[in-house]
C-alpha cells in the first residue's frame, strides 16, 4: 500500500508526487506518455523554444533599425525543431531524475482507477491512502465537417503536432484564436507562412482586457496575419477552410490547419466512475483544498477545468498535498497570472476592465503607455505597448493589471504578488523598483492614481 497514488505526470501530477516524496511519503507516479505532460512535451516549454527563435529570427530581420547590418538572414525551421527537442529532453531528464531523488516510483503505462484506494496498470492492481488525479486537459474536437478526415489525414493538427512539422506550411489556417491560435500565429508568421486565423469571438485573445487585445490585433496586423473575426467555421476541405460572416461564406487557401478552438479535462476512461468522484460538465469538482466528493481523492491540474495554466497546476498541486499532510492550505484563484508569448508579449492578472464592470465593482482603471519606461524606448524602435491597471475606489488596492510589451511575462508576477497581498496603492508607492526596467512601468502607472 502506498501513502500516495498520483495519477498522471504533468505539472499537477509530478510536483504532487515531488512535494509527497520530500514530505517522506510513499507514492507511486502513473503516467502514460512522458512526465512533463503537455506542458513539458507539448505545450509552454516547446512552444517557448520555438517562439524564442522566431524573435532571434525577428531581431535579425530588423537588425538595421538598431544599427546592425545582417546580409541574408534565415530560417531553418528544421534545425529549430530538433532544438527544441533537445530542450524538451534535458527538462524530462530533469523531471525523471527528481522523481528518483524524492523516491518516487514512476511506471510509464495507463492507469485506471479501480476504486476509493485502487489503480490498476495492465493487471496489476496498486492500493493508495490517497489518490491524486491529475489527468490534465486534450484539445477540443468541434464537430464541424471534414474535420475527423482532415485531422486523419494530416492536413488538420492539433498543439501536438503542430510543434513537429517537418517544413513551413505555405497557408496556414488557425482555427481559433485564444492563447495557442495567437502563439502558434506569431511563430509560423515569423518563420515565412502566409497565416489566417479564423475567430469566432468578435474579439482575439478570450478575456484579455480589450485595448490590449485591440493592440496586439493592429500589431498582428501590421506584421501580415489576416484575422477574421466574428466568423464561423462552416467547412474544412483538402486545401481550404470555409467559413461564414454575416450570412456570407467564404473561403481561406490552406495546405496544414491549427485547430485550437479551447481544451476540455480528461476524465473519461480513467475510472472515475468507479471510485464515485463526481464531475460537472466533464471536469472533476473539487473544493478549495483540491479535494474531490470522496475524502480520499484530491484533483489538481487541469482535470478540474478552472483554470487550465501550468502554474495553476502547480498551486493545486501544492495545496493537495498539504491537506494531505494535515497542513491548512486553501487555493485563491483571484491573483493568477496569465500570459500569452506573442512577440510583444501580453500578461494579465486579476480583473480586466470587463470583468470588473460585469461583476459590478466600484473601480477606476489607469493606462500607461510603456514608452514611460527608459528601458522600452532604449529597446524598442517603436511600440504601442501599455499598462493598464484596475484599482478598487473605496479600498484603494490593485484589483488587476495588464501589460502588452516585452517583458510583461517576467513583470506580472510582481502585480500578481500586490494583488495577493491586498497592498494598498501608497504601500505600493513607497516600494522602490530597479531603474532602469520595464517594470518601472508598473510603478509610473501606480502614481498615475491619486
Ligand atoms: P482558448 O480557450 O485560449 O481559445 C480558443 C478560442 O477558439 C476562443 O477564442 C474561442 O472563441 C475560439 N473558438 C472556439 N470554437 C471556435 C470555432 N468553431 N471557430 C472559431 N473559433 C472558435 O483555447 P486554446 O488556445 O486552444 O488553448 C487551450 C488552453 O491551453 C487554454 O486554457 C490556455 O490557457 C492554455 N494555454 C496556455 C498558454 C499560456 O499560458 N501561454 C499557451 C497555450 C495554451
Amino acid at each position: 500500500m502506498y501513502d500516495l497514488i498520483v495519477l498522471g505526470g504533468g505539472p499537477a501530477g509530478y510536483l504532487a508526487a515531488e512535494r509527497a516524496g520530500s514530505a517522506g511519503l510513499s507514492v507511486l507516479l502513473i503516467e502514460k506518455r512522458s512526465l512533463g505532460g503537455v506542458c513539458l512535451n507539448e505545450g509552454c516549454i516547446p512552444s517557448k523554444a520555438l517562439l524564442h527563435c522566431a524573435k532571434v529570427f525577428d531581431y535579425t530581420k530588423h537588425a538595421d533599425q538598431y544599427g546592425i547590418k545582417v546580409a541574408d538572414s534565415q530560417i531553418d525551421h528544421k534545425a529549430v525543431v530538433e532544438r527544441k527537442n533537445k530542450v524538451v529532453k534535458t527538462l524530462v531528464a530533469g523531471v525523471q531524475s527528481l522523481m528518483k531523488a524524492k523516491k518516487v516510483t514512476v511506471i510509464n503505462d495507463t492507469g485506471i482507477i479501480t476504486g476509493r484506494n485502487t489503480v490498476k496498470v495492465s493487471d496489476t492492481e496498486y492500493e493508495g491512502r490517497y489518490l491524486i488525479v491529475c489527468t490534465g486537459s486534450e484539445p477540443i474536437i468541434p464537430p464541424i465537417p471534414g474535420v475527423k478526415e482532415g485531422l486523419k489525414s494530416g492536413m488538420i493538427v492539433t498543439n501536438r503536432e503542430i510543434l513537429d512539422l517537418e517544413s513551413v506550411p505555405k497557408n496556414l489556417v488557425i482555427i481559433g484564436g485564444g492563447v495557442i491560435g495567437l502563439e502558434m500565429a506569431s511563430y509560423f508568421n515569423s518563420v515565412g507562412s502566409a497565416v489566417t486565423v479564423i475567430e469566432m469571438l468578435p474579439n482575439i485573445a478570450g478575456p484579455t482586457d480589450r485595448e490590449i487585445s485591440s493592440i496586439l490585433l493592429k500589431n498582428y496586423t501590421a506584421k501580415g496575419i489576416s484575422f477574421k473575426t466574428g466568423c464561423r467555421v462552416t467547412k474544412v476541405t483538402e486545401d481550404s477552410v470555409v467559413y461564414e460572416s454575416e450570412g456570407k461564406e467564404y473561403s481561406a487557401p490552406a495546405d496544414k490547419v491549427l485547430l485550437s478552438v479551447g481544451r476540455r479535462p480528461c476524465t473519461e476512461g480513467i475510472g472515475l466512475e468507479a471510485a464515485g468522484v463526481y464531475c460537472e460538465k466533464g471536469a472533476i469538482v473539487t473544493d478549495k483544498r483540491c479535494l474531490t466528493n470522496i475524502p480520499n481523492i484530491y484533483a489538481a491540474g487541469d482535470v478540474n477545468g478552472r483554470s487550465m495554466l501550468a502554474h495553476t497546476a502547480y498551486r493545486e498541486a501544492e495545496v493537495a498535498v498539504n491537506n494531505i499532510l494535515g497542513k491548512k492550505d486553501i487555493m485563491r484563484y483571484n491573483a493568477i497570472p496569465s500570459v500569452i508569448y506573442t512577440n510583444p508579449e501580453v500578461a494579465s492578472v486579476g480583473e480586466t476592465q470587463e470583468s470588473a464592470e460585469k461583476a459590478g465593482l466600484d473601480f477606476e482603471a489607469f493606462v500607461m503607455p510603456m514608452m514611460y519606461s527608459g528601458r522600452y524606448v532604449a529597446e524598442n524602435m517603436s511600440g504601442d505597448g501599455i499598462c493598464k491597471i484596475i484599482v478598487d475606489k473605496k479600498t484603494k488596492t490593485l484589483l488587476g493589471a495588464h501589460l502588452i510589451g516585452n517583458y510583461a511575462s517576467e513583470i506580472i508576477y510582481g502585480a500578481g504578488l500586490m494583488i495577493e497581498m491586498q497592498m494598498r496603492i501608497d504601500d505600493i508607492k513607497e516600494l522602490v523598483f530597479p531603474h532602469p526596467t520595464v517594470c518601472e512601468i508598473i510603478r509610473e502607472t501606480i502614481f498615475a492614481v491619486h
